[in-house]
């Protein structure tokens, strides 16, 4: 084994690596990051034995965790291996990073709270998850904060879309170009995520703690990040379109109504407000947050010179 990298370049092992957030994650990888890819089928998080012995084996200065059960509805039925992806995997995870003193990056979500709250979602409001994906990614969550490890990062995150995922961004694109009338729900609310953003600030928390100056107060814990403002999904499905017609797409809806959570009803229950509060990560990082539409224009930008 070469000696641990020089200071600056960085070795991170990409978890999740061929998920939509890892593929952003690795588009948007600063000089300096070398990023080493790990993904099912080669690689399995639920693996205790392949996960430790892999990353002993390549001693990566950080680990990203992108990797997930991710289908919300499916984990209610599926319990065990939401638990086994989204729990158990990740203390094995932060036992490895404790073992090769690495940081541990971790992606969580705005479903491990309950929605009930009048504001926005502080980092230390109490967690209280009404669906089982919520529960497993809570369960991961406390699997690193119960854990000696030190350095991490628990990002949260919502409403996510970018490129090459199954996202609510491309649900409605698919269904506005199929149907006439649209129905969403409009008595949720919460804010959009774009991938690249997200892969940026996960770079940029980073960054700030090789920094050594940056140790005192300690950057380590758990941020919210999203986009800036909010929205329901109707109005975000409103946005949709507006920025697919904008963009020439051949869009045959012609309404799309607003309708409440109990017509359409999910396996899964989904917090009702789901706004971040997003202090933390902007004084930390002194970057500014793009607002959501701004970001929906830039995908669809995005979008267009990859078609
Ligand atoms: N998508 C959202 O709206 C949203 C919102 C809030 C938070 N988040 C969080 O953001 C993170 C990234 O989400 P995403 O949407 O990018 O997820 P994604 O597209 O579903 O990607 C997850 C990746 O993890 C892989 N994976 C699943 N089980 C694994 C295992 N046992 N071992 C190794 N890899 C495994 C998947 O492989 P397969 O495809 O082969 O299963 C997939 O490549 C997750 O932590 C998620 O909980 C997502």
């Amino acid at each position: 084994m070469t000696a641990k990298h020089s200071a600056k370049e960085q070795t991170v092992a990409l978890i999740g690596a061929n998920g939509m957030l890892a593929r952003m994650v690795r588009e948007r990888a600063p000089q300096g990051y070398l990023l080493h890819l790990f993904d099912l089928p080669e690689f399995d998080l639920t693996d205790r034995d392949q996960v430790l012995e892999v990353l002993t084996r390549l001693s990566p200065d950080v680990i990203i965790n992108c990797a997930a059960f991710t289908n919300v509805d499916g984990a209610e039925t599926e319990r065990d291996l939401a638990m086994a992806v989204n729990g158990t995997a990740v203390s094995t995870l932060a036992e490895a990073a404790i073992m090769i003193d690495a940081t541990l990056v971790h992606v969580s979500t705005d479903y491990v709270f309950d929605g009930s709250k009048a504001g926005p979602y502080v980092e230390s409001d109490q967690t209280n998850p009404q669906s089982v994906y919520g529960e497993t990614k809570s369960s991961g969550e406390q699997s690193i904060t119960a854990s000696d490890l030190t350095k991490f990062f628990i990002i949260r995150t919502s409403w996510l879309y970018g490129p090459g995922g199954n996202n609510f961004v491309e649900t409605i694109l698919r269904l506005a170009g199929e149907r006439d009338e649209l129905r969403i729900i409009a008595d949720q609310v919460g804010s959009p995520t774009y991938t690249a953003d997200l892969a940026d600030a996960i770079f940029r928390l980073h960054t700030i703690a090789t920094k050594p100056q940056s140790m005192i107060p300690s950057p380590y814990g758990i941020y919210h990040f999203a986009n800036e403002g909010s929205c329901s999904w109707y109005e975000f499905a409103c946005a949709i379109v507006e920025e697919g017609r904008k963009h020439g797409l051949p869009l045959k809806v012609r309404e799309i109504y607003p309708i409440s959570t109990e017509e359409y009803p999910l396996p899964a229950t989904r917090p009702t407000n789901s706004v971040f509060d997003k202090a933390k990560y902007r004084a930390i990082s002194g970057a500014p947050i793009p607002d959501w539409r701004e970001s929906l224009h830039t995908y669809f930008l995005q979008r267009e010179i990859k078609e």
